[in-house]
């Protein structure tokens, strides 16, 4: 029986990447529903762009709920600069017909865990935790139903993206990040470790371009556009490719090692507001709450994402 998921985003090019993988394996996923929130940019923005993702699947049945905003108490913070300003430019692609849902993304997530048996969804967190940070605080009943929290966040040796300190998704929402963190789910982090080791190079960028299917296009648009800030940024061959090492995880866990450890989010000081403090080496006797991952095969993890795109 496929896994039951639901995908909360920002999509955002690696976002985009990320639903479609997922959408492109129903034997092994069933994406119960897209819940969006706003990050990479704002939440009008997410949510459309969710939808012209979904579209350019072929699968507009797909359900999409808006969900949060802002971050649970500060304000927001967006990275266009990265994105571009509708958050997916590199590609042209027609604006969605299809429906955005009439429920809040945060009711989704509560009503949905609540009438489904314990262990069953696994949430999978693209972007600033908010939508799922609100759930569990809201309603505290649900996180005994969850099967796995998967999430895009954190660093530990690359340390800081947006801050020398922290990575974007957390940094926008800390506060969120450190109720999820700390509410005892079995929590898996595909952290900028992971994705700095799964560079975007010009070969795989030719991979994906030869797939020679709007969906193939599309994505070596995105990856082409989304890449060249962080190439420019860190003087690599290619920029990495974050959230769909989320997806990947699930349909191919074999691709990662990490180590169960304990991570907790800094929510106070100026200067280092969203690192995620991982015990790497186990040098408290702080309660591991994480595994949190360490190595990808890079190769692996391309090869899945061109053969299941492919089939799209
Ligand atoms: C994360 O931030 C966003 O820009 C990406 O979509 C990814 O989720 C990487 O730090
Ligand atoms: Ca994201």
């Amino acid at each position: 029986m496929p896994r039951k998921i639901i995908i909360d985003t920002d999509p955002g090019q690696d976002d985009a990447i990320a639903i479609l993988l997922a959408l492109a394996s129903p034997d092994e996923l069933d994406v119960l529903g897209v819940t969006t929130v706003a990050g990479n940019i704002p939440l009008a923005l997410t949510s459309r762009n969710a939808r012209v993702v979904c579209e350019l699947a072929g699968k507009p049945e797909v359900t999409i709920f808006a969900g949060c905003d802002k971050p649970m108490t500060r304000d927001l913070l967006t990275a266009e600069y990265i994105h571009g300003k509708t958050g997916l430019d590199g590609a042209d692609l027609p604006e969605p017909a299809m429906p955005l849902q009439d429920k809040h993304g945060v009711d989704f997530i509560i009503d949905t865990l609540r009438a489904e048996p314990a262990g069953m969804v696994t949430l999978c967190t693209l972007g600033p935790m908010t939508n799922v940070g609100t759930a569990f605080h809201r309603a505290p009943d649900i996180v005994e139903k969850v099967a796995e929290v998967v999430i895009m966040g954190g660093a530990y040796f690359e340390v800081g993206n947006v801050t020398p300190a922290a990575e974007f998704n957390i940094y926008v929402d800390p506060e969120a990040a450190d109720i999820v963190l700390k509410s005892g789910c079995s929590i898996v982090m595909q952290s900028l470790d992971i994705t700095h080791k799964a560079l975007i190079l010009p070969s795989r960028l030719a991979d994906f371009r030869s797939i020679g299917t709007p969906v193939g296009d599309a994505v070596a648009g995105w990856l082409d556009f989304f890449e060249r800030y962080d190439m420019e940024k860190y003087g690599a061959e290619g920029g990495p490719l974050h959230d769909p090492t989320v997806i990947a995880y699930l349909l191919k866990p074999e691709l990662f090692t990490g180590r169960h450890i304990n991570v907790e989010i800094e929510t106070q000081s100026q200067l280092t507001l969203g690192m995620t403090v991982a015990d790497w080496w186990r040098v408290t006797d702080r309660k591991p709450n994480v595994t949190f991952m360490g190595t990808i095969d890079a190769d692996g993890f391309y090869a899945l994402l061109i053969e299941r795109l492919a089939r799209l």
